[in-house]
């Protein structure tokens, strides 16, 4: 097999430094594209909100910015969500993809590309760069058996297997055997291997690097790279062999590229990529993703940047144990930009984080209403009750003046550094020590002593045009954050120039003397913490729904027998299902139920049941259900089947 080598080591240079009008870097930053068997997610809010922080930092910067988000729409895991939805896999996908677009316009995201790996520009360069790889001898055909899991779509190997579930998904997986495609990965583990050995902080935190150069200690094997298309025909044919579909992981990862690709802005774009992922993804991001752009010939990303896990009562959110938490719930309570400023300041990039909504209201309440709120507040009262509301010029300086100007001066260095060093948590610490420095100066020169006298008038000048300094400043740098509340800000201090860049935050004395302030007006208010905690404690009951009437005839549709339990067993390939034998009158059948956290089956069987008999019959991993048993259900999740209060043969209908 022949192999063609081509040089692809040379990492491009870092994007360059802007200094005001020489040139703009640029800046590309992605995020996961994110599958849409499942409608948008806290966690999926975090990392979005995180690349829109800081794109719009680069933009205000003046870097040439690009932010990519998306949708990952192929694979099994998807066709079986629109199956079970009643929808084509394409119908499904075009809502769920709707509806992640829409969340991220109310949360006031700022993508400036939205892609969809259904979209033919992508698919076409995923099949050019199958098609180089395959070329360059860097694709085989073999035959492969082991434990698939499909919750995760991907082959798992038995040491990764938890109690006989798959880590990623919770599932238990399945034993396959598939003859596909395969992409030669352990081939190129010696060249990753040094790569990231040079790289230090090509993966960063260094934990996640940690966690690649462990998995390259060993072999990685080869990965297997198509679906046969009989099994799974929801993804993209293979360009040179269409009775196979392209694994998921290896259509997915290609949107980084192919979002620019098709709208010719790879070249300007692709040397700046940088990768925002949570730790769930590290092993496609670390391991596939540098291996396929290496044997496609293109360059390699910037960074691959890591983020930890907003945890949700002390576990990761999910579906089935209950506590997934939706973002536009937060932001209709508390406003985009105080849910923005909570998520980054309260989570030590790299590290999980737990996530309350007592935490969100108490950083409002401290950082956002008592700090830099109370400083706007007092600020523009004094203006207003000593100066009209008009912005004086400042006099001499005394060294407190001094002292808190430079303070400010030298926020905008070191701002950025802990943003440039993805330390956002410690970047807005900073920002607000330094508003809370300035409340203490309001406190230590104590205007409202030096209005009580005229010969002190210039002094006062000069405290409340630092004040309105002061503000502004941190309202630039807080922008990226609060983009919102930033404006609001600067529009209550009466300042018309807009936008300012990052640059000009070091520079004081960007609000004109004479500018007419506006009346104070509370830019975050506080929360009643007692009252929220309250009603946390006791949610409102929700009311029981009832369904639409129906009429007498409609019910007549419905068969429901007498039927006795002959045995029962536990589902091969399900731990919440049990499978039931029953016999209803001569006919015996089987029926799947999801009774098996409430039942034993030696509790069951020569019970007399109820059966939905005309139910259509389906297939549950894998077992075929003729029926469905009757149970009842309370607030609580406890759980009762129907039974019969007197002796009746089995087969007798229920009316
Ligand atoms: N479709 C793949 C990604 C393909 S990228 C080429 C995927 N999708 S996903 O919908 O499962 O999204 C995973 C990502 O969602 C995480 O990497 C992270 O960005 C975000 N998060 C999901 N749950 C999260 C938390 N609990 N906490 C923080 N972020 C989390 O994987």
């Amino acid at each position: 097999m022949e192999t063609v080598e081509i040089d692809t080591d040379a990492r491009p240079e870092p994007a360059p430094e802007t200094e005001g009008s020489h040139g703009r870097g640029a800046y590309y930053a992605t995020t996961p594209i994110f599958y849409v068997n499942a409608a948008p997610h806290l966690g999926h809010a975090y990392t979005t909100t995180l690349v829109d922080v800081v794109t719009r930092y680069h933009r205000l910067k003046g870097d040439d910015t690009f932010f990519l988000t998306g949708t990952d729409e192929h694979g099994e895991k998807v066709a079986k969500a629109a199956e079970k939805a009643g929808m084509t896999p394409q119908q499904y996908v075009d809502g769920v993809a709707d509806q992640f677009r829409a969340t991220w316009d109310r949360l006031g995201i700022r993508y400036d590309e939205f892609i969809r790996t259904t979209e033919e520009r992508h698919q076409k360069v995923v099949r050019e760069i199958l098609q180089r790889v395959y070329d360059n001898g860097d694709i085989f055909y073999g035959e492969y058996s082991g434990l698939y899991c499909v919750g995760a779509e991907r082959f798992v190997t038995e040491k990764e297997i938890v109690d006989g579930k798959c880590p990623d998904s919770d599932d238990p997986p399945e034993y396959r055997t598939e003859a596909n495609y395969f992409f030669r990965m352990e081939k190129y583990r010696p060249w990753l291997r040094e790569t990231l050995e040079e790289n230090p902080d090509l993966i960063r935190p260094e934990r996640y690097r940690n966690e690649v150069l462990a998995m390259l200690r060993e072999p990685i094997g080869d990965l297997s790279i198509s679906r046969p298309r009989k099994r799974v025909p929801w993804g993209i044919p293979l360009p040179w062999d269409d009775e196979h579909v392209t694994y998921v992981w290896f259509d997915a990862l290609i949107n980084y590229y192919s979002a620019l690709a098709s709208k010719g802005l790879e070249e300007r774009y692709w040397p700046s990529v940088e990768h925002f992922i949570a730790k769930d993804i590290v092993k496609p991001h670390g391991l596939f993703w540098p291996i396929m752009l290496k044997a496609a010939g293109l360059p390699l990303y910037q960074h691959l940047n890591v983020h930890g896990y907003w945890l949700v009562n002390e576990r990761k959110m999910s579906k089935s144990i209950g506590n997934v938490v939706r973002p536009l719930d937060l932001q209709k309570k508390y406003g985009n930009d105080a849910f923005r400023y909570y998520l980054l300041r309260d989570m030590n990039f790299g590290l999980d984080a737990s996530f309350s909504e007592t935490g969100i209201a108490e950083r409002i309440n401290s950082d956002l209403a008592n700090d830099l709120g109370n400083l706007l507040n007092r600020t523009l009262g004094m203006l207003a009750r000593y100066r009209d509301g008009v912005v004086p010029a400042a006099g001499a300086l005394d060294p407190l003046d001094q002292e808190l100007r430079d303070a400010f001066t030298a926020l905008p260095a070191e701002v950025g550094r802990l943003f440039d060093q993805l330390q956002f948590d410690r970047a807005l610490e900073t920002i607000m020590e330094a508003v809370r420095k300035a409340n203490k100066y309001v406190s230590e020169t104590a205007p409202w002593e030096l209005a009580k006298d005229p010969a002190r008038a210039e002094r006062l000048d000069t405290v409340l045009n630092t004040c309105v300094e002061a503000l502004c400043c941190a309202s630039i740098l807080l922008e990226p954050v609060i983009p919102g509340k930033a404006r609001e800000l600067r529009k209550q201090l009466g300042i018309k120039r807009a936008p300012f860049d990052y640059a000009s935050a070091s520079q004081w004395g960007l609000v004109p003397a004479g500018t007419r302030t506006a009346p104070a007006e509370p830019l975050f208010p506080r929360i009643d913490l007692e009252e929220l905690e309250r009603a946390i404690a006791e949610p409102e009951p929700e009311p029981l729904e009832h369904q639409a009437e129906i009429a007498i005839h409609d019910f007549g549709r419905v068969e429901l027998r007498v039927v006795t339990v002959e045995k029962v067993e536990p589902h091969p390939n399900a731990d919440k299902l049990l499978v039931l034998t029953v016999r209803m009158g001569p006919e015996t059948r089987t029926v799947v139920s999801g009774i098996r956290a409430h039942y034993e089956p030696d509790q069951l069987v020569g019970k007399k049941l109820i059966l939905v008999a005309n139910l259509k019959p389906v297939t549950l991993r894998g077992v075929r259900s003729e029926g469905m048993i009757l149970a009842a259900e309370d607030a609580d999740g406890n759980l009762s089947v129907a039974t019969l209060d007197r002796d009746l043969p089995d087969g007798s209908e229920v009316r």
